[in-house]
């Protein structure tokens, strides 16, 4: 039983189960008689040739420490994204935030046990191999002559004041725990650096990864059969001289790893697309490459993600035109123009009675009052705000106790303390 309640503790605080650790190449190793460590993965050793027996070798998980079969030690100290809630997207040891240009950004992350650990935080541009490089940059304070709209790293915070169109997504930010034996502030800040594909797959608890993505620009809507272009000149503000542009369809997103992504062989400027297919209706990341300043290589530059919208509010057989269309359920018409139906004020939704109800296009979402979770539908429960781990949901005072209400919680000083709870003064 205290076994059990140990190993629970040290994987939920890593943050990384073991159980979601991504080793695509297992078989490998298993062929050659390996059996890796269960926090290890079968790796290659780019030295050998891919296929060959010797290049396979299991190796523990980034940022674990061991032979990679018979031990892998869970790092000393880890690292977490401090607010969680603040992300729009979370996955192993990654945040995601939807931002616009010219927004100020935080990133924040926390070393639980090991609040002053000294931490390094890193600019990651992304290339395209095997043309161009990856290159990590270290961020370091701005110098007094140095603009003050850089990136400022200060212990576990990092704050963007300005966000560039080439802070986004594939481009990264990341935080990581300094390493003591050697120190990599005062080497040269820019190095070319790829991320093996094992650590994309199977983030370190040492670091955490943060990815701005842009806002998503609607084209269409369209029905099967139609075809549509997009000109990326009309998107961007001023004419970048673009080098070259790479187009990816998004498949099922899972934060950092992004591994269903799918390039696509267009490498101009302009995506079109004929006769579309119920497959082609989707997200398309148009990312650009070119130069920039302080970076020796050509990078990622710029990005721009496509909503290629299907019109779900009919049904057409063979062509578009009057006659062969019928609108489809939670729509209104005669097949030709078809308006959606706004369930929530014609009294057709089914929402809890202390939930609200929201009209999407052809359906509607019931959403519970603040404080409760659930579908709004058929439950809606109290969110226990003290046993939440992001400071953002419970911000009682250390020398408070945190007591959960329905729908909210109270902070109350403990005894000996007086104040509102949120701040704790000892008494004198
Ligand atoms: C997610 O992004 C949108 C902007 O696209 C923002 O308005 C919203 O507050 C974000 N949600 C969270 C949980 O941060
Ligand atoms: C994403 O993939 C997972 C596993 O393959 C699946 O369970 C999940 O439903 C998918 N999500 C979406 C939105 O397609
Ligand atoms: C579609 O149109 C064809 C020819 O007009 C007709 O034979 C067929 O039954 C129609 N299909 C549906 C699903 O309405
Ligand atoms: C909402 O309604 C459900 C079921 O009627 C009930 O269990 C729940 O306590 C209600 N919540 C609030 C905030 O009133």
């Amino acid at each position: 039983m205290h076994v059990l309640t140990l190993a629970y503790i040290t994987f939920f605080s890593v943050g990384l189960s073991v159980g979601l650790k991504n080793d695509p190449d297992a078989q490998r190793c298993l062929a050659v008689g390996l059996e890796c460590h269960e926090s290890a993965v079968c790796a290659r050793d780019p030295v050998y040739p891919p296929g060959t027996e010797q290049a396979y070798y299991c190796r523990c998980l980034p940022g674990w420490q061991g032979d990679g079969i018979n031990n892998c030690e869970v790092p000393p100290i880890v690292l977490a994204v401090a607010h969680p809630s603040r992300c729009n997207e979370t996955g192993a040891q990654s945040c995601f935030m939807n931002k616009l240009p010219g927004q100020e950004v935080q990133f924040q992350v926390k070393s639980p046990g090991a609040p002053n650990v000294p931490i390094q935080w890193f600019k990651f541009y992304v290339g395209e191999p095997p043309n161009f490089n990856s290159y990590r940059k270290l961020l370091k304070p701005p110098q007094k002559e140095e603009p003050e709209d850089r990136p400022i790293p200060e212990g576990g915070t990092l704050t963007i004041p300005h966000i560039e169109e080439d802070d986004f997504y594939e481009n990264l930010y990341w935080a990581e725990v300094q390493p003591t034996e050697q120190s990599t502030l005062g080497t040269s800040p820019v190095v070319a650096f790829d991320l093996a594909e094992d650590e994309r797959l199977n983030p370190s608890p040492t670091r955490v990864y943060f990815g701005l993505e842009t806002n998503l620009i609607v084209v269409g809507a369209f029905l099967p059969g139609d075809s549509m272009i997009i000109k990326l000149q009309n998107y961007i503000p001023k004419p970048h001289k673009l080098h070259h542009v790479r187009w990816k369809k998004e498949g099922n997103l899972t934060a950092f790893t992004r591994q269903h992504e799918q390039l696509l062989e267009t490498t101009g400027p302009t995506l079109s697309l004929s006769h579309m297919k119920e497959k082609d209706f989707g997200v398309y990341r148009a990312e650009m490459f070119g130069r920039k300043e302080g970076v020796p290589g050509m990078e990622l530059i710029a990005t721009r993600r496509f909503h290629v919208k299907k019109d779900i509010s009919k049904t057409c057989n063979g062509t578009r035109s009057a006659g062969h269309c019928r609108c489809n359920p939670g729509f209104l018409g005669n097949g030709e123009h078809c308006a959606d139906i706004d369930e929530c004020s014609a009294e057709l939704a089914d929402c809890l009675p202390n939930a609200s109800c929201r009209n999407t296009e052809g359906s509607y979402q019931c959403e519970c009052p603040t404080g409760y979770r659930g579908d709004g539908r058929t439950s809606c429960e109290d969110i226990d705000e003290c046993a939440e781990e992001d400071e953002d949901v419970t911000s009682c005072h250390d020398d408070a106790e945190c007591a959960n209400t329905l729908g909210s919680f109270l902070c109350e000083c403990k005894a000996g303390y007086m104040g509102d709870g949120k701040d704790c003064l000892g008494e004198e």
